[in-house]
């Protein structure tokens, strides 16, 4: 009986050796080359979805589209700390996640927060601003909307796959929810009085609010921002420690010196200028 026991510990044992041999032996193989690979082709391809200000726009100046914006000067500085140069690809926010992971781009930054779901998906880096959520609505309707029950069977909008839009689902649930690919349709059928509020962030709201004072109004309906759909990061390919680790360096750099602050300040004033 007890040799017995012993022959199926050392049975048990092997098996976790040779185990951890294989383990060991595919780290090895899988290296991580996600700074590398970047570095190499010495280009820095970030994804947004440039229907966002002040985080993402687009604006015409000289006569050329141009994507502008608060993601785009951090990208700019995370590129020239990694010694390449920036390309950046627009595309609609809801396919964000899989173009990264398809690596049709090497980064992510769309004013995009790291959720549990999501961190399923790919990593983050460490944040580089928070946000909460409000209910943009018309200038007129600035005082009418003043709890969720008020919206009972209101049409409010929010932009799909995002955190907006379970945010109206859970916090909303009285209104009827209508979601759109693009944010700039929500704000087009808000105007048009398809939708009576849209959830957003409150930088967007704010800056929509001051660029068109007389068009929109923040609602005092109160919504509640959950932790984890609070945090801006910048998205990577699940394990690529270096990246990260580089990108996280100039995320520090650019909180210690302010110009963060500074950058968030010069987009809110772009999109005034090119309204
Ligand atoms: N912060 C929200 C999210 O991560 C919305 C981001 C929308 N970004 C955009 N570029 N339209 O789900």
């Amino acid at each position: 009986m007890k040799i017995k026991t012993l022959k199926k510990l050392l049975g048990f044992a092997t098996v976790a050796l040779l185990g951890g041999l294989v383990l060991t032996g595919c780290g090895k193989s899988n290296a991580d080359n996600s700074l590398k690979n970047i570095q190499n082709k010495k280009e820095l391809v970030v994804g947004t979805s440039a229907d966002y200000p002040p985080f993402e726009f687009q604006i015409v100046k000289n006569g050329h589209k141009q994507i502008v914006g608060y993601d785009l000067m951090v990208a700019q500085a995370v590129a020239k700390d990694m010694g390449v140069k920036l390309k950046v690809v627009n595309t609609e926010f809801p396919s964000l996640i899989s173009e990264l992971q398809d690596k049709k781009v090497d980064i992510v930054m769309a004013g995009m927060v790291s959720t549990p779901q999501r961190k399923k998906a790919v990593d983050f880096s460490k944040s580089y601003y928070t946000v909460k959520n409000v209910l943009l609505v018309k200038k007129a309707d600035a005082d009418k909307y003043n709890t969720a029950a008020s919206l009972k069977g209101k049409s409010i909008g929010a932009q799909q796959s995002t955190t907006q839009e379970t945010i109206a689902k859970k916090q909303l649930s009285a209104a009827n929810l209508v979601t759109e690919a693009n944010f700039t349709s929500l704000t087009s059928e808000l105007k048009n009085g398809t939708l009576t509020g849209v959830v957003t962030e409150t930088e967007i709201a704010d800056n929509l609010v001051s660029t068109y004072p007389d068009k929109y109004a923040v609602a005092k309906v109160p919504l509640t921002t959950p932790k984890e759909d609070a945090q801006i990061n910048i998205a990577m390919q699940k394990n690529s420690p270096a990246l990260k680790k580089q990108i996280n360096k100039t995320i520090t750099k650019l909180q210690k010196n302010g110009q963060l602050d500074k950058m968030f300040k010069k987009a809110q004033q772009l999109q005034l200028e090119y309204k």
